[in-house]
């Protein structure tokens, strides 16, 4: 789905970690943004119409061979620009500065003055002396003709750089991040008093455009979605549903790897409350036959993913003229998928992962926001708090957290100690800090001793993690009365367990889930 909204604000990546946090900034400035790469061509950049341009850090020098630079037309659009950090080297780079190599570069909190007498739009009512998040060894030492520098610290004569003729800014250090307390006033000042965007897209404003295209993209049509439970594709099928109701049908494949009493609340939610039609497919003894005997991760994961698929696919073909398929896709995925060269640690297996001579037309009305921007939509649109601040959860379920044979008793006695973890998580208040926090049962026994009886039975091991985008992460120190009490409720409750673990790899080396 295109999103054409009144004024957009286009970042341009050239590499850094904080791109797409920049594109987020923007959005929370009530203004919508989305990244393009560096090598974007004036034309191009045209064709989008952007209000404004942002020019992202990035880990080059602008000095190296190959250093990424910007179509050197796109400075004579007239298009307002503000560069952060490599970003503002390019400025000066290319319009004619000087980019020097520092003795030292800045990294971290640094002070930084007001150059006295400058007139800056950027600082504007800001105080003289602030605080700014550093990281650069490059540095600007001259601004180019037409500039004037308006700030500087102690190793970054021009630490800001302005021309308010040409509307073009930089600032050498990162007003994105949090340790900058004034930031989002830079951001928010070159936004709306120097790109003049007015601040008007909210999430109300783009759930009535979505719910617009929508209606236009499927016309008369009939879409399927398939429910996972999980965020995205909840909130994609409530707000499908405002924009077409009963030409919706939902399919939720039931594997029976669901935790505990999942299966029910997504009937509930759905069919009960947003009266969306539902088919509920009990599909558990197909999947537990299926994995009988299937030990290794990788088999595992595969047999799950096919007999999901298939399903999926017999449950749609029982609905009469389906042309369009629902997917929960985020922006994330969108810009990602584009580069993304990883090597495949797993094979990942998604509600829709489809074959590809399934034909259906994609709907994706969550292509242009970011997680967070999807639970603010989701709770818009009257989702429960359980649903829209779900954790994530694997398509493949408790199936990639018991490791070794798959069977109904291990999934009950896996469910049942999850389900005490993610209970006193809750009680702690620490559900949204964590970024998952779950139970894991492993294929070893040890030998306790309960009630003078001997036992020999399994662990289960806790696996707790604080992370931004699971693409790293690290195990969360848990407050020790937490840990004694998940440990004591799961070894007096759960039937089978004699022993409790905590997790403390973090991603990488290890994953977030075990297998
Ligand atoms: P790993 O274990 O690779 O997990 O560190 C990263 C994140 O992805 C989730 N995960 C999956 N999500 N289908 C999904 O939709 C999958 O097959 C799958 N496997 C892992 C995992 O829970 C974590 O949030």
């Amino acid at each position: 789905m295109d999103t054409e909204v009144a004024e957009t604000v286009l970042v341009i990546d050239f590499g850094a970690q904080y791109a797409q946090l920049i594109a987020r900034r923007v959005r929370e400035l009530n203004v919508y943004s989305e990244l393009v790469p560096h090598d974007i061509t004036a034309a191009e950049l045209v064709a989008k119409k952007p209000a404004a341009i942002v020019l992202s850090g990035g880990p080059k020098s602008v000095h190296v061979d190959g250093a990424p630079l910007l179509d050197q037309a796109i400075f004579d659009l007239g298009v307002p620009i503000f560069g952060m950090c490599y970003g503002a080297q390019v400025i000066a780079h290319q319009l004619g500065g000087t980019v020097g190599r520092n003795e030292q570069g800045e990294y971290g909190r640094t002070e930084m003055s007001a150059i006295d007498g400058a007139d800056s739009k950027l600082l504007a009512g800001l105080p003289a002396e602030q605080s700014v998040w550093m990281s650069h060894f490059d540095a600007i030492t001259e601004a180019p003709e037409g500039f004037v520098a308006t700030a500087s610290t102690e190793a970054s004569p021009v630490a800001v750089l302005e021309n308010h003729e040409r509307r073009i800014y930089g600032v050498q250090y990162h007003p994105e991040v949090g340790h900058t307390p004034h930031g989002m006033e830079v951001l928010g000042s070159f936004l709306h008093d120097i790109a003049e965007c007015s601040p008007t897209w909210t999430m109300g404003n783009f759930i009535d455009d979505a719910v617009e295209k929508i209606a236009a993209q499927v016309g008369t049509g009939r879409v399927i979605c398939g429910l996972s439970g999980g965020v995205d594709s909840a909130v994609a099928a409530a707000l499908v549903h405002k924009a077409i109701g009963a030409q919706l049908t939902c399919v939720f494949v039931d594997t029976g790897l669901m935790r505990a009493n999942e299966g029910e609340q997504v009937v509930e939610t759905f069919k009960r409350h947003q009266g969306i039609e539902l088919i509920h497919v009990r599909a558990e003894d197909r999947f537990f036959n299926k994995l009988e005997g299937v030990e290794d991760p990788e088999d595992k994961r595969k047999a799950i993913g096919e007999i999901f698929i298939r399903e999926f696919e017999a449950a749609s073909e029982g609905i009469a003229d389906a042309n369009f398929l629902l997917q929960g896709t985020l922006y994330p995925d969108v810009i990602e998928s584009g580069t993304k060269d990883a090597a495949k640690i797993k094979s990942h297996h998604n509600v829709g992962g489809l074959p590809d001579d399934m034909e259906f037309e994609l709907v994706e009305p969550l292509r242009s926001l970011f997680k967070d921007e999807v639970r603010q939509v989701g709770t818009e649109l009257g989702l429960p708090d359980e649903i829209v601040w779900r954790q994530p959860f694997p398509g493949p379920g408790l199936g990639v957290r018991i490791i070794g044979e798959v069977t109904r008793e291990l999934v009950a006695i896996l469910q049942h100690a999850d389900l005490i973890v993610r209970e006193e998580i809750a009680k702690a208040g620490l559900e949204r800090s964590i970024w998952q926090a779950f139970a894991v049962l492993p294929d070893i026994r040890s030998v306790g001793v309960m009630g003078d009886e001997r036992t020999y039975a399994r662990p289960i091991i806790i696996r707790a993690v604080t992370s931004e985008d699971a693409m790293t992460a690290d195990w969360a120190r848990l407050p020790y009365d937490l840990l004694e009490s998940m440990s004591s409720r799961i070894i007096n409750e759960v039937d089978g367990v004699n022993r409790v673990a905590y997790d403390i790899t973090s991603k990488p080396p290890g994953t977030i889930e075990w297998e």
